[in-house]
Formats: C-alpha cells, structure tokens, sequence
C-alpha cells in the first residue's frame, strides 16, 4: 500500500525526513524540522507571488485551470449564468446552499432594504475632485463605512459579520454609483426598493431628468450574468488581499477595501479598462499584425491586455458566456465599433506560436470592457464593475477565514539579501557615495 508521504533527504547532512500528504501538498512548516545544525533557523519554501502555496483551505470556489472549468460551491460557472439570478448566487456563496424560495426571498428583502448610505457619505464623497478616479472613491469610501458602523469590529460574532456582509453587498452599488455621478457633475439618485439590485443599480447611474427612466430587461439581465461571472475567483490578488488584512481581525470594511485597491490594478480589476485603451490605441485591423509584433519583442513592458491568467492555460470559462452576453447586449445598444478589433486580434493571438506556447487565452477583461462601453459607462467605471459583484466573493471568503481555526495572521517569511551587521557611521565620516 503507497504511503501518503514525502521522504526528503538532505543532501547537506544525509538526513532524511519523512512529511504527510494531505489535499495534495506539504505543509511547509514540516520542512523547519529539516536543519543543519541547532544555530539553523529551518527550511522554508521560498515562492514568491504565491505560485505554487496553499494559503488556506477553501470550500467556496473550484477552477481547474488547465481544463478551463469554474465552479461555485460545485455548480459550473456556465449553468449558474444561464439559470440563476446575481442573489441567488450571492446567497449560495455565502452559505454554501441554493436557496428555497423563501430564503432568497428574505435574502433579496434584506440586501434591498440595506442599500441607502448615510448622507454624510454624500458629503465625503462630495470631497473628492471632480476627475477623482471612481475605483479611488470606492475603495477610500468603503473603507469609511467603518467609521459609520463601529460595531463592524466585533468580527467574532456571527450576527454582526452577516450584518456587515448584508450591508457591504447592499450599499456596493449604491456607493458605485454615486462615484459615477460625482466624475460626472450629475446630483446622485437615492436607491429605489422597487427595483430588482442590477435595475436599482444602473438607475442610479443612468436617470437624468425623469422619474419614468425605466431599464431595458435585456441591459439588467446582461449586467446580471455578468456579475455572476465576476462574484468570486479563490484565491486571486484581492480576494487574497481581503484575507490577509482581515486576519487582523480588522473589520469587513477595511479588509474589503483593500480588497478594492487590489482589483484597482491594471494587471487585475482594472485589465479590461486597458482593454479598451489597448484596442483604441491599435485603431484599426490593419495595425494589428504591427502591434502583436511590439507585445513579442517587447521583453514584457507591452502586454496583450485580457490574455493570459495565472490559473487558466486553457480559455476561460466565463470570457465563452461574455462572448454570447456581448451578442445580445449589441443587439440593443448597436456594435462596438471596437468589436471588430478584439475579434480580429483574438483570432491572430489564438494562432501565434508565441501565446500558444504560452497558454495565453483570453481571459474575463477581454471582451468585458466592451460591452460595459456599449452599455454606456466609462472606462473608469469598468473596475468598479468588477468591485460590486466581487464584494460577495470577498465577504464569502472573509467569513470563512475568520472561521477556520488554522488560519492566523498573514505573516508571511522573507529571505533576507540585505547587508551584514555593521556599526552606526557619524554623517562627518560617511564616504561619498560612488558616482
Ligand atoms: N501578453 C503578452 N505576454 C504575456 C501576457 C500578455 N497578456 N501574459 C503573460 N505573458 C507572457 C509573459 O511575458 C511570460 O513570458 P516569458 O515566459 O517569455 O517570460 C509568460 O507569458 C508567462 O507569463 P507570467 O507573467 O509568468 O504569467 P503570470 O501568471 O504571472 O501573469 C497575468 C498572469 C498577470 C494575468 C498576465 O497574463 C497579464 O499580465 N495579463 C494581462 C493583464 C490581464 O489581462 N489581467 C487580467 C487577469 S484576469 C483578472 O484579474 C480578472
């Protein structure tokens, strides 16, 4: 019967060390048992970005990467985006469960019923300049919700985190929303109870003039899958970022807006935003021949933005729904003239030998950008867009760290390059610095 260990010989010592498999890894704190002497400190794994460390178990999200599936609690990314709704999906992250009826009923009634802010968070927003960033807004503004709810902190007791979670998932759109209308010197309008959360949500960012501003059903059930697309990942950058922070039991809204700041990266949230700068600036298809050729030679500075992923090195499963969401979006609101671009470049990328060498497929931000410009937003607003459905994903993953008992304070090690031990030197007798 093959055991589930790993024997390690240490070639300095000719010691060997035998270290349990569980779920397919080491515990790389096995590894310090592994020393040349008393005076040694241990073996650590050194990976940098993360690449190959479990940082927690998690029972939320499953990607297997190579095949390209996504699952949420165990149900594919495709049927979740064809059959259920944003809450729905909410409340299954959350709790792990589909709802029955009458659980997503009080679920909707809740998060529906959370969606106005203070009206000093009008005032605080009301500070920033007018061409402040909408993500920059969002992240200062969430983090300030937890100077509004102090009782945020007691992060031990359940009945506050699900408070919290109800609060940070109700007022995302709501606080979005006002970041857009302040960019755009227009009042902001106060959320409306009658409204489903993606129709209460673009009426805020749309109505002008009107109370009878109504939203067309296909706009609200696009946005809907699109944010069911987006409401968790594991662990990517902020979602990670949301972890670590709050492991200082620091309450949701600090985590969470660290969460913000994270997705604000262009290598992250902010990816389909250079989407679009990227197609604007390749302009035409005939440029795009010239432009792959600058990404190729170009040692990493120039990217083909929305391609390629850390975890998928085949197509990503939710760039397939966005692509069929993106055709019925531009039956309503006409083509993105810029459609023709990413078509075209995405088909030359897909046959290049030098992204199919590197399993460089497109990911969610490739065609994400345009339909949210065909809708009518600005590509500032693009990672904001990200941020309201990802807030779920965050809160899921928030809750379920604080509830793990093995998980403590991020901390992680370092190998330290720096300088050896030397003496103070008085600024008189400093040498001059080499030129
Ligand atoms: N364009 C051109 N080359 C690329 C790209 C790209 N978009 N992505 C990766 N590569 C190249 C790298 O230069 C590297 O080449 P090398 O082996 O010759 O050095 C190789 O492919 C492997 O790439 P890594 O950088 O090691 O991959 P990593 O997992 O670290 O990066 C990332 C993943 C950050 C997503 C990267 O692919 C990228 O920057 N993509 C563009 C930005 C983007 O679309 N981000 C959105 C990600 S999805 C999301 O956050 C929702």
């Amino acid at each position: 019967m093959p055991k589930d260990t790993l024997t390690i010989t240490d070639n300095r010592t000719g010691k060997t060390y035998e270290v349990p498999i569980e779920n397919g890894c080491i515990r790389t704190h096995a590894l310090r048992q592994i020393k040349t002497g008393d005076d040694d400190f241990g073996l650590m794994g050194y990976d940098p970005a993360f690449l190959n460390t479990a940082n927690c178990k998690s029972a939320i999200t499953f990607i297997d990467g190579d095949k390209g599936i996504l699952e949420y609690r165990g149900y594919p990314i495709e049927q979740l985006a064809e059959k259920s709704s944003f809450l729905e999906v909410a409340y299954l992250l959350l709790n792990g469960e589909l709802p029955q009826q009458k659980d997503l009923d009080q679920f909707t009634h809740l998060v529906t019923h959370h969606t106005l802010v203070h009206e000093n968070i009008k005032s605080f927003m009301d500070g920033f300049r007018y061409d402040a960033h909408p993500m920059s807004m969002l992240a200062s503004t969430v983090a300030a919700l937890s100077a509004f709810y102090p009782d945020a902190k007691h992060t031990r007791d359940e009945r506050s985190r699900r408070i919290q979670i109800t609060r940070l998932i109700a007022k995302m759109p709501t606080i979005a929303a006002f970041s857009y209308r302040h960019t755009m010197g227009l009042p902001y309008i106060y959320p409306d109870n009658d409204l489903s959360y993606v129709a209460n949500f673009l009426t805020m960012i749309k109505r002008i003039g009107t109370t009878t501003y109504k939203v067309h059903p296909v706009l609200e059930k696009a946005l809907d899958v699109l944010f069911i697309l987006h409401a968790d990942h594991e662990q990517n950058c902020s979602t990670t970022s949301v972890r670590t922070v709050g492991s200082s039991e620091v309450d949701p809204y600090s985590a969470v807006s660290a969460g913000v700041g994270a997705l604000y990266g262009p290598l992250h949230g902010g990816a389909n935003e250079a989407v679009l700068r990227m197609l604007r600036e390749i302009g035409h298809i005939s440029k795009i021949p010239d432009f792959i050729k600058q990404v190729k030679g170009g040692e990493g500075e120039k990217k083909l933005m929305g391609f390629g992923h850390r975890v998928y090195k085949s197509y990503d499963p939710r760039a397939k729904v966005i692509k069929r969401v993106a055709d019925e979006v531009f039956e309503v609101t006409g083509k993105n003239p810029l459609l023709e671009i990413a078509l075209e470049l995405e088909r030359i990328a897909l046959e290049d030998e030098y992204f199919v060498k590197r399993k460089l497929y497109p990911n969610v931000d490739f065609y994400s950008g345009l339909i949210y410009e065909a809708m009518g937003f600005q590509a500032e607003m693009f990672p904001v867009l990200f941020a309201i459905p990802r807030t779920v994903g965050w809160c899921a993953q928030w809750e379920e760290m604080v509830k793990d008992s093995e998980q403590k304070i991020a901390r992680p090690r370092q190998v330290y390059t720096g300088s050896g031990r030397r003496e103070y030197v008085a600024m008189d007798k400093r040498p001059a610095p080499q030129k």
